[in-house]
């Protein structure tokens, strides 16, 4: 069976206050492998995109414009359970309401700036893991002390 993968974002505001080796320390210390990792401004239509399941929503315009505004982290981590994982070393989405503990819980104040983005189900990491990487930017690797889990 392919293991389990999740798309996880650091949004603009997580790179510009320097969090960005905090947050991947973060799922390194856990114990989850990275396997996907690049910055990019999102254009316009790959934000509308990642969002859609949000159009509707009032907050969906500043929404796209914040998340393009500019450096986005994207991240392809993997290990046994990391979509729902990371869902919870990533907090509740008001960060008012998240956890100490958590990144946003320990990191921010402000809905709108939550600093990261975790893909929320099974179908929902393997599409946005295709919407933001080609194929070839995952790279498949086997940590030299993982032979026992084969
Ligand atoms: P994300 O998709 O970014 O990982 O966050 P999430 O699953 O925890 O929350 P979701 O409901 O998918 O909302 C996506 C992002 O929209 C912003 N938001 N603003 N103003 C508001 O009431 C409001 N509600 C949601 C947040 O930045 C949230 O992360
Ligand atoms: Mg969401």
């Amino acid at each position: 069976m392919a293991a389990e993968r999740t798309f996880i974002a650091i949004k603009p505001d997580g790179v510009q206050r320097g969090i960005v080796g905090e947050i991947i320390s973060r799922f390194e210390r856990k114990g989850f492998k990275l396997v996907g990792l690049k910055q990019l401004i999102p254009s316009q239509s790959l934000a509308e995109q990642h969002y859609a399941v949000h159009k509707e929503r009032p907050f969906f315009s500043t929404l796209v414009n914040f998340i393009t505004s500019g450096p986005v982290v994207a991240m392809v981590w993997e290990g046994e359970g990391v979509i729902l994982s990371a869902r919870k070393l990533i907090g509740a989405t008001n960060p008012l309401q998240s956890e100490p503990g958590t990144i946003r819980g320990d990191l921010a104040i402000d809905i709108g700036r939550n600093i990261i983005h975790g893909s929320d189900g099974p179908e929902t990491a393997l599409s946005e893991i295709a919407l933001w990487f080609e194929v070839s930017e995952v790279t498949d690797w086997i940590p030299s002390d993982y032979s026992w889990r084969t």
